[in-house]
């Protein structure tokens, strides 16, 4: 009889489980019996190669007419990245914030003026980390509509909010995951924002501005976040994320050297609105035409990967194993070798084959950035 009641209630775990499983849920680090039960529940999308450069890389109107903004509804999801919550509440990526990898790369191209190779490494980078390989579909964030009133939807869903694996420490907006919320505009964080810009930039958000906020960012991650990480891919989108509200953010009508308004950055950080009439980017933001910035920005302040110790604040500590800006052909490999195999060693059928898939689009963004070679498919 304890038999047949413990049977029975792993049964019922499992149609749970199965039965509420979201299909923006990240398959990452499920187990092979995990697995088993869920992708068969799940409705498999064909996966398209990815979306190609503009033709038309010119300043156009994108707060236009058919791309309105919307305050977010009730079940709409909405993360860590002011860019994908801006596209999302302007109607460029589905508003309720779950979207497929090539409509990301196409929403940041055609909204923002991202250049290809960096839309496609980002996109890839983080659907791979977070997003379902199987249906195609990421979330911007974390939270998850309710599929019912019973049972409720589990806790781990994955999408950006997941801390640790594309989201980490030491946003200029946004806390540490350590304190809690991760995700939300937080006001005394936009408020350094703020100061930093009047003591550097003459109270516009320029790149002085940038290198000295990233560094004052570091700083008051390692004084007082015990478990502070920097490392991949953290490390290098701090770097970069400080260049992208110069670049994304600022109105393409505009001459160099770029420069952003307080009243413009609380729209998209805080209100995921650009202003309105704005025009985005001139300019293709590719690797080759933002790598000088970002490159600024880290040479002013440089810091090898690592993090606090011990679980101890004070503690920053380099890793000598990470890789660094001078090895990016080593980021790619240890990306695929270590935290890709690690997440989906129970791969198989159609989740390895969409795995393999993914892993291909990466690749043939790095491919054009020098000499690195491809890691084989996962068999
Ligand atoms: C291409 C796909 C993109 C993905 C997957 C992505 C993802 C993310 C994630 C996960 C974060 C949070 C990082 C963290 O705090 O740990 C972030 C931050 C950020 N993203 Fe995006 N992003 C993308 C494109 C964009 C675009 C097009 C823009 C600008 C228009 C943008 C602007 C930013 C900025 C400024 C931050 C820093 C926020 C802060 O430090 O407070 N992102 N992004």
């Amino acid at each position: 009889m304890k038999h047949f009641s413990l049977l029975f209630l792993s049964s019922l775990l499992t149609y749970q489980l199965v039965t509420a499983f979201p299909s923006h849920a990240s398959l990452a680090g499920l187990s092979a019996r995990e697995l088993e039960e869920i992708i068969p529940s799940l409705e498999r999308r064909v996966i398209k190669p990815p979306p190609g450069p503009l033709t038309n890389t010119s300043a156009i109107l994108v707060n236009d007419h058919l791309h309105p903004w919307k305050p977010a509804g009730k079940d709409d999801i909405r993360g860590p990245c002011p860019g994908l919550n801006t596209l999302a509440s302007h109607g460029w990526l589905p508003r309720n914030g779950i979207a497929s990898p090539s409509q990301i790369i196409t929403a940041v191209q055609e909204g923002f003026n991202m250049g290809n190779d960096l839309a496609l490494i980002v996109t890839y980078v983080a659907h791979l980390l977070d997003g379902n390989l199987v249906t195609d579909l990421l979330s911007i964030g974390g939270k998850t509509p309710k599929t019912g009133p019973n049972p409720p939807a589990p806790a781990i869903v994955g999408g950006l909010d997941t801390h640790g694996v594309f989201e980490g420490d030491t946003s200029m907006t946004r806390s540490d995951a350590f304190f809690g919320d991760n995700h939300s505009f937080n006001e005394t964080l936009f408020d350094q924002f703020v100061d930093f810009s009047n003591k550097f930039g003459g109270g516009f958000y320029n790149l002085t501005v940038a290198q000295e906020l990233r560094f004052q960012r570091i700083q008051q991650s390692i004084a007082t976040n015990p478990q502070f990480s920097f490392t991949f891919p953290r490390y290098f989108t701090a770097f970069a994320e400080s260049v992208f509200p110069l670049t994304f953010f600022t109105d393409g009508r505009h001459e160099s050297p770029l420069q952003l308004d307080m009243t413009v950055a609380r729209g998209f950080f805080q209100d995921s609105r650009m202003p309105a009439d704005f025009f985005r980017s001139n300019v293709s933001w590719t690797l080759e035409k933002i790598g000088p910035g970002v490159g600024a920005v880290f040479s002013a302040h440089p810091i090898p990967p690592g993090g606090n110790v011990n679980n101890t604040v004070n503690t920053y500590t380099p890793d000598p194993n990470a890789a660094n800006f001078s090895n990016l052909c080593k980021l790619y490999t240890d990306f695929v070798n270590v935290t890709v195999r690690g997440l989906y060693s129970d791969a198989k059928g159609v989740l390895l084959e969409a795995l393999n898939k993914n892993l291909d689009f990466l690749f043939d963004a790095i491919k054009g950035q020098g000499s690195c070679v491809q890691v084989p498919p996962f068999v």
